[in-house]
């Protein structure tokens, strides 16, 4: 594995590896990388030939108030896993690398950015725009893997993709678990033991609805009352927000939701593996 922090490097690497005829998977980070993180550097590894992986804390991405400084970084452990899952180059950048300056240009993906978590982190979505819209210039042609824990954060990056016309492939990988039911995240490193305990609650919460979904019942208001009822059970936790939204859109649905089964029928043939995760229905 190659580790690289100059923007220019990177871009005749990738450049280089695609003149030769090789597809390159691009995974973004953070760093302070987990089971989750890793099973999409693997998704990666089996479907391209190079696989690209960054690790940049991105500033802008983080509102004041918000955990920049404190945020996990641990680059000697990363770097042995990245190794370890086959990442080819490496790319840690400098935030001097990556912004020299303010930037002035940044992107902005609206409509999909106002509601969900950007109601509550109104700058975080364009912060992310921004840098996924420079890392994949960077990198170039290629196969982009995201997290489906994040689900806001694939649904914006699918449509600046398109929006922007990136000769780019989004992949969206499924949400990766610890065994007690909640979502592998670096930031899980916050929580005290008690507080840790409780999140599963969460966990509880969104199954139950999946059970209800399942079981056939289609009324959005009646699925996002019994989430938040769940959620709220927990005095520990101060919800957010529960909502049922469409995938693709992210506008909240209401009223009753056409079932799946028919459209599950309509479709012709079986998908590739990696496509099957996009499918809006297997969020779980
Ligand atoms: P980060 O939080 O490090 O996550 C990097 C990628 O890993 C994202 O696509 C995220 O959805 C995915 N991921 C994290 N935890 C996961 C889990 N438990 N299961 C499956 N996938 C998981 O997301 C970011 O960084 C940043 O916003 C970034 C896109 C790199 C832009 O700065």
């Amino acid at each position: 594995m190659k580790t690289v922090s100059r923007i220019d490097d990177l871009r005749r690497r990738c450049d280089a590896a695609r003149a030769e005829g090789a597809e390159i998977g691009f995974v973004p980070t953070m760093g302070s990388l987990h089971e989750g993180h890793r099973s999409l550097l693997r998704a990666a590894r089996a479907d391209t030939d190079v696989v690209v992986a960054s690790i940049f804390v991105n500033s802008l991405q983080f509102g004041p108030g918000e955990d920049f400084a404190a945020y996990p970084r641990d680059l000697d452990t990363d770097s042995a896993m990245a190794a370890d899952d086959g990442v080819d180059l490496l790319f840690v950048p400098s935030s001097a690398e990556m912004y020299p300056t303010d930037p002035l240009t940044t992107v902005h993906v609206s409509g999909l950015t106002r509601g969900l978590c950007g109601a509550s982190r109104p700058t975080f979505f364009d912060g992310v725009a921004t840098v996924v819209t420079k890392l994949l210039s960077i990198v170039g042609p290629c196969r982009a893997y995201f997290g489906r824990k994040d689900y806001q954060q694939f649904a914006v990056v699918k449509r600046l993709v398109a929006d922007l016309d990136l000769p780019v492939e989004v992949v969206g990988c499924p949400l990766v678990r610890e065994p007690d039911g909640v979502a592998m995240s670096s930031r899980n490193a916050y929580l005290d033991g008690d507080t840790r305990a409780r999140a599963t609650v969460l966990y509880e919460a969104l199954s139950s609805v999946v059970d209800a979904v399942q079981e056939g019942e289609r009324n959005a208001r009646l699925l996002r009352d019994r989430l938040a009822d769940l959620v709220s059970r927990e005095p520990a936790l101060t919800l957010d927000y529960a909502d049922v939204v469409d995938a693709t859109t992210l506008a909240p649905v209401s009223g009753n939701r056409r079932g799946d089964r028919g459209r599950g029928r309509r479709r012709r043939g079986r998908r590739p593996a990696h496509r099957q995760h996009d499918d809006p229905r297997r969020w779980r």
